[in-house]
């Protein structure tokens, strides 16, 4: 696991943009799996200014939705396709075409799990993994304890991720209680990892996602085991 410490969350940004302009321009078809959250949020406008100035090309990408809310259809605002939707394909011009979805509002969620994990071995796994890290060290909606080879499935959110979303929800009884994410087992398999940490907030958790035991009790823990995993990590959250 590589660690890159810089000042500010602008410096995050832009070298997360670096990192994954540099890897798409190395294999323009990547497949890429996308965070929302608020910690990509500054690395995903760089990459709207570096496509807007042609120095970026999302014509061949293929993206993947993280996860999605359980019971929410995609056109209501606070789901994450919506989030996704405004803060990555819309401003990188990215057609539906070339997204793999996370529906919350399908019949049969199993089917679509394995549909999804299908279609990340149609890919041969992800190329670029793009996460953020939850105060209780999930990645994704994969809730400690979340073990290695777990599959893309239905979870239900911890209290922790519950009290940390219900900002965008206006209040913790609003926030739905089930969701549907990407599994370790797909995540820890792809061939790049960036995993964004800011705030002094993700202080603790940060520090047991690089030194603390590797355990399925701190599922970003695990990122340890796998390949080509670069944290970077702002001032704020690595403290001193
Ligand atoms: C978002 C997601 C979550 C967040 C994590 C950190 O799609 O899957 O795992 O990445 O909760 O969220 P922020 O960046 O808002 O601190």
């Amino acid at each position: 696991m590589n660690l890159i410490q810089v000042p500010t969350y602008a410096d995050l940004s832009r070298v997360a943009a670096d990192l994954i302009c540099t890897a798409v321009a190395h294999n323009p078809r990547s497949a890429i799996v996308v965070a929302t959250g608020d910690t990509p949020m500054g690395a995903y406008v760089e990459l709207a200014q570096r496509h807007a100035l042609g120095q970026f090309d999302s014509a061949h990408l293929r993206v993947f939705q993280l996860d999605a809310y359980w019971g929410l259809p995609p056109d209501d605002a606070r789901s994450l396709y919506g989030w996704m939707w405004r803060s990555f394909l819309q401003p990188l011009h990215i057609s539906d075409a070339q997204v793999t979805r996370l529906k919350g509002d399908a019949a049969d969620p199993a089917a679509v799990c394995a549909a999804y994990d299908a279609a990340v071995a149609q890919v041969a796994g992800f190329d670029v993994s793009i996460l953020g890290l939850g105060p209780n060290g999930h990645l994704g909606f994969n809730e400690p304890p979340s073990p290695a080879d777990a599959p893309t499935r239905m979870v239900n959110l911890t209290e922790a991720s519950i009290a940390s979303n219900a900002r965008y929800w206006g209040g913790r009884e609003h926030v739905p209680p089930q969701a549907l994410t990407c599994g370790m087992a797909p995540l820890l398999a792809a061939k790049q990892t960036l995993l964004l940490v800011s705030g002094a907030r993700k202080r603790h958790i940060l520090q047991q996602t690089l030194s603390g035991p590797i355990t399925p009790e701190v599922p970003a823990s695990l990122l340890r085991l796998a390949n080509h995993v670069t944290v970077i990590a702002d001032q704020a959250a690595l403290g001193g």
